[in-house]
């Protein structure tokens, strides 16, 4: 579990014409196409409502569509080595307060019955990889809301996800946190070769992670905009002031209004 797994091995995903009504006639999800490459990083924008996180969801397995498929490639049941098809980070850190950050951050790795010292080592790296490395035997109550959230992307990516999935984890957070931890999260992605699917409200969050930016309508969730940015690979925080990047934001703001229409 401690080395460093192949670059490149991200999971692929297809979409296909997925609907999602639920029982009581809510259409929360109508017709959505997507194709994700292996490795890409994936942000996806909509008005509160829209079926974001049931479209997660349904990606991750955790909810069926109504109507129409969804893919992965290579298929989440197929073997590899050292690494878990997918991993999942909601919007609060539901962290388990009795353990400590090393214990939250092995956990998954304690369910599917690694030893003792291989999770622990494990849990090590990938803490220290967001900046906890100096806090594993603390509890959660004794962290601020940024590093619980570092805690959980931490038990997520102890798996070694190769689709990473992550519904506003950052939401809560003041703005220079979540600024850092999008830049944690992006020399992570770099570095780990994994798919990440992102859900965020924020437009400039979304542009300054993602290499495409898909915008739902609102609901019943339709796609708006399809947006591979015009982005240098290489994200510095000062990205964050150029005209390019202003641009960006507001092709995607106006997608969004024009959504709402
Ligand atoms: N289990 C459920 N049963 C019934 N309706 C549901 C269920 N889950 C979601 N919905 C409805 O489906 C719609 C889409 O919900 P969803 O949570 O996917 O939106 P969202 O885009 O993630 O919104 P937000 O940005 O506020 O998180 C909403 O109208 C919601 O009420
Ligand atoms: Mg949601």
């Amino acid at each position: 579990m401690t080395v460093a797994p192949p670059a490149g091995s991200g999971i692929g995903v297809r979409v296909e014409q997925v609907y999602r009504t639920f029982p009581g006639g809510v259409a929360a999800v109508d017709g959505v196409d997507l194709r994700i490459a292996p490795g890409s990083f994936v942000a996806l924008v909509g008005p509160s409502g829209c079926g974001k996180s049931t479209l997660l969801r349904i990606i991750a397995g955790l909810d069926t569509a109504t109507r129409g498929r969804v893919e992965l490639s290579p298929a989440s049941g197929q073997v590899h080595a050292s690494r878990a098809p997918i991993a999942y980070v909601f919007q609060d850190a539901h962290l388990l307060p009795w353990r400590s950050v090393l214990d939250n951050a092995a956990l998954p790795l304690e369910l599917s019955g690694v030893r003792e010292r291989e999770r622990y080592a494990a849990a090590r790296e990938v803490l220290a990889q967001v900046g906890l490395g100096e806090f594993t035997s603390r509890y959660p109550a004794e962290l601020s809301g940024g590093m619980r959230m570092r805690v959980s992307l931490a038990r997520a990516l102890v798996t070694r996800p190769r689709l990473l999935l992550m519904d506003e984890p950052f939401g809560a957070l003041d703005e220079l946190t979540r600024g850092r931890l999008d830049e944690q999260l992006r020399a992570l992605w770099h570095e780990l070769g994994m798919t990440v699917l992102f859900v965020t409200h924020s437009l400039s969050e979304a542009a300054w992670l993602a290499e495409r930016v898909v915008v739902f309508s609102p609901r019943p969730g339709r796609v708006v905009l399809d947006r591979t940015l015009e982005l240098p690979h290489q994200r510095v925080p000062a990205l964050r002031l150029e005209p390019a990047f202003a641009r960006e934001v507001q092709a995607l703001s106006e997608a969004l209004e024009q959504g709402g229409a």
